[in-house]
């Protein structure tokens, strides 16, 4: 799969339907040669374009300046000449900036090495040992150096042979006796010719409305998509892809970049003067700085790339599939899943013991498996004020104690989760008034609240001790299978009591520590389901998806703007990470009634659960979530196992959405269909079905006929007879 040609000195990286290629220069400098569709042959080194200097008339001299403003790097470095956006700058003693890396050696194996203290993706023991052909995944480290500082680079290439992917990361060694500061480091760069008008594919969003697809046509310049609000954020997404002008689900170049990180990002695309296009993501350089002293070294996140020249689709599935087999970490990955109600639209802080076991009596009569306390048992949490930080339970609230309510709950026949945010404390809690230095704050000045709370600073261990042990004291006080980790505030006012004048900008310190307390919990109980949560889906990235299989996607439930945000993050997501419940109407955030049916129909494409006060429904009601639950059982599998299909988006149309899951031996398939809006005088809407055997025939359950996988993907499906705004359908096919 990894290839090294020492003739030429090019290394080519294939997987199943693309190949990546990266040249030596005589010199040392690494260049990017290629990345595309799959090659046959290694060739192509001439693309470094050595022989050609722009805008110098001396024809037989190339100035390094010329050279390092046109040259393709692999990882370009600042300080030295190339002004377009470099990936690596090391502040010397001296306090000056410039770094430069030639190639020393390499290494090629098979397998992944993990990245100490971070999230990353990896290969399984038992993995490589069924490995077949078509499954590979080998590594390249190519080492290098820079002499005058004293450092070694190792830049890391994963190769994933069957989902398309190649992963990227870099190490930074302090090999000299000088004490270093990395001021910035990006985990990937491709620099590629500006041969199309490309567009810019980018998830923005806003709390209640996360990760809407957006595109707009790139030019000269910088454009980025990027967070400075210490976690990945509502606001832009760590995923960034070029895709070329008419890119649809089926066609189309896509080149994707995707963050396995929680913090700042800069995901950015620069067009420079001589046409070249630089597109890089890593850690944000803003509040950041890292001290490197002699023998320590430095490893930044990773990055996944994938490739596709079919069309957003393929990239979708390929992430996909890379997210469930070499990201996702969890028992409850192949199992299923229970089916959850969580109390917080049902009752908000507003409850009691007794409120709570009639919630969860009603809703283990309807079929639901875990029930979930939300925010508001502990300390004097009655509203949103107070009480951050003081994780002991509020006996007036819930008489009898946690361990009471979760034997009784269980003694109904559900399993038991609870709500934590432990990375915040609010100025009105016991713990502040104990701490006031463990909230991060710049001395000398008011910290600006948000939801009247603060966060804590995390970069103390003392710190990240009494965060952990106020989770982990919780978790072994009752049998508790489920937890909820929210965030509800992003960091502003960086200051730590903590950390030294030369560590200030160590921000990353904080992502690392939430990154080891999840790491702790998930170890110390191994039967935890754990759930991320950020204010709805603020902090849904490939890093946090490392700790827990699902992610809370949105605050929003209503049923027609869930339909959007699930577009926007299954285009990378899989539908098994995606947290969604079915909630009541009118919907608390945008007052909208939806069917009850089409409720339960969009939260099918997620984690599923219920999050509403079961008690006061209807029988009819009722009967439906019977109804639902059942549906969830008979399709779970598919869902979480399957391909997704995107057959038609609502935000792109205004009328209707669809989109289908097949089975990966395409035994079967469950399209969705919502009618958002309803038109008079209409013919039946045409929809093309995916990813079906053409040569098969299935049957359909709603229409009750055979059809041809032919006809269905080739001549589409006829969709009639739906009545009134946001009415769906599932239609479930099978191979006869
Ligand atoms: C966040 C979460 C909600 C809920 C509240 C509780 O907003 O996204 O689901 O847990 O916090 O305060």
């Amino acid at each position: 799969m990894i290839i090294y040609d020492k003739k030429q000195h090019i290394f080519q990286l294939n997987t199943k339907s693309t190949s990546y290629m990266i040249g030596i220069t005589p010199e040392g400098y690494l260049g990017h040669i290629y990345y595309g569709e799959r090659l046959q042959h290694i060739d192509g080194g001439y693309l470094l374009r050595m022989e050609e200097y722009p805008y110098t008339p001396e024809r037989n001299k190339r100035e390094k300046c010329v050279f390092l403003e046109s040259f393709p790097m692999e990882l370009p470095t600042g300080g030295i000449g190339d002004f377009r956006e470099s990936c690596l700058d090391i502040r010397d003693e001296h306090g000056c900036l410039g770094t430069e890396i030639l190639y020393k050696e390499h290494r090629i194996y098979s397998g992944k090495t993990p990245l100490e203290g971070l999230p990353a993706s990896f290969v399984t023991a038992s993995q490589m040992d069924t490995e077949d052909a078509g499954t590979a995944v080998q590594t390249l480290e190519l080492i290098c150096q820079d002499r005058v500082l004293g450092v070694e680079v190792v830049l890391s290439y994963t190769a994933f042979e069957r989902e398309d992917v190649i992963t990227r990361s870099v190490r930074v060694h302090n090999r000299g006796e000088q004490t270093l500061t990395i001021e910035k480091i990006y985990s990937a760069c491709l620099d590629m010719d500006y041969e199309e008008d490309y567009e810019l594919l980018t998830l923005p969003g806003a709390w209640a409305r996360e990760r809407r697809i957006q595109r707009r046509r790139i030019g000269y310049g910088r454009q980025s998509a990027a967070s400075i609000r210490g976690e990945s954020g509502h606001q832009e997404h760590p995923f960034i892809a070029l895709v070329t002008p008419g890119t649809t689900q089926t066609q189309g170049d896509v080149y994707a970049m995707h963050f396995v990180y929680s913090g700042n990002f800069l995901g950015q695309v620069e067009v420079s003067q001589h046409d070249m296009i630089r597109m890089t993501m890593g850690i944000h350089s803003y509040e950041f700085g890292w001290k490197l002293t002699p023998g320590q070294s430095f490893q930044a996140p990773e990055v996944v790339l994938t490739y596709s020249s079919e069309g957003l689709g393929k990239m979708t599935r390929s992430l996909h599939d890379f997210y469930r087999e070499h990201l996702i970490r969890s028992r409850y990955k192949n199992t299923e899943r229970p089916i959850l109600i969580n109390n917080w639209e049902a009752t908000y802080f507003d409850f009691t013991t007794e409120k709570l076991l009639d919630i969860a009596q009603t809703a283990k009569d309807c079929g639901i498996e875990l029930f979930v306390m939300d925010d508001g048992w502990f300390g004097r949490r009655n509203n949103d004020e107070s009480s951050l930080g003081d994780w002991y339970v509020n006996e007036a609230k819930l008489t009898g104690g946690l361990k009471y309510l979760v034997d009784s709950i269980n003694k109904i026949g559900l399993k038991f989760g609870i709500w934590f945010e432990p990375e915040m404390i609010s100025p009105d809690s016991d713990l502040f008034r104990a701490h006031p230095d463990w909230m991060i704050q710049i001395p000398g000045r008011e910290p600006t609240l948000s939801r009247a709370q603060g966060v804590l600073d995390l970069s103390n261990p003392e710190v990240e001790e009494y965060a952990y042990e106020s989770v982990a004291r919780i978790l072994r006080s009752a049998p508790i299978m489920y937890v909820k980790w929210d965030m509800n505030r992003q960091l502003s006012d960086l200051g730590s009591a903590y950390l030294s004048k030369e560590h200030g900008r160590e921000l990353l310190r904080y992502v690392l520590a939430v990154y080891r307390m999840q790491e702790r919990l998930i170890k110390e109980f191994p039967d935890l389901l754990l759930e991320n949560c950020s204010g709805g889906g603020g902090r849904f990235d490939p890093g946090m998806l490392y700790y827990s299989p699902q992610i809370w996607c949105s605050d929003d439930t209503d049923a027609v703007e869930r339909l959007g945000i699930q577009e926007g993050t299954a285009l990378i997501y899989p539908l098994s990470t995606i947290g969604a419940h079915v909630s009541v109407c009118p919907n608390h955030t945008v007052g909208r009634n939806t069917p009850f049916v089409t409720r339960g129909h969009v939260a099918l494409a997620g984690t599923f659960g219920y999050e509403l006060d079961v008690t006061k429904l209807s029988e009819e009601e009722k009967a439906l979530i019977r109804e639902q639950t059942e549906m969830y059982h008979t399709y779970q599998l598919l869902i979480r196992n399957g391909d997704y299909y995107r057959l038609a988006s609502y935000a792109e149309n205004h009328y209707y959405d669809a989109y289908m899951v097949v089975s990966k031996d395409q035994k079967e398939a469950l399209m969705t269909f919502v009618q958002v809006l309803a038109e008079p005088n209409r013919r039946s809407r045409k929809v093309h079905l995916q990813g079906l055997d053409p040569e098969a025939v299935y049957y359909c359950d709603v229409t009750q006929r055979e059809y041809t996988g032919e006809i269905l993907m080739k001549g589409g499906m006829l969709i009639g007879d739906l009545w009134g705004d946001a009415v769906s359908r599932l239609y479930h096919f099978e191979k006869r």
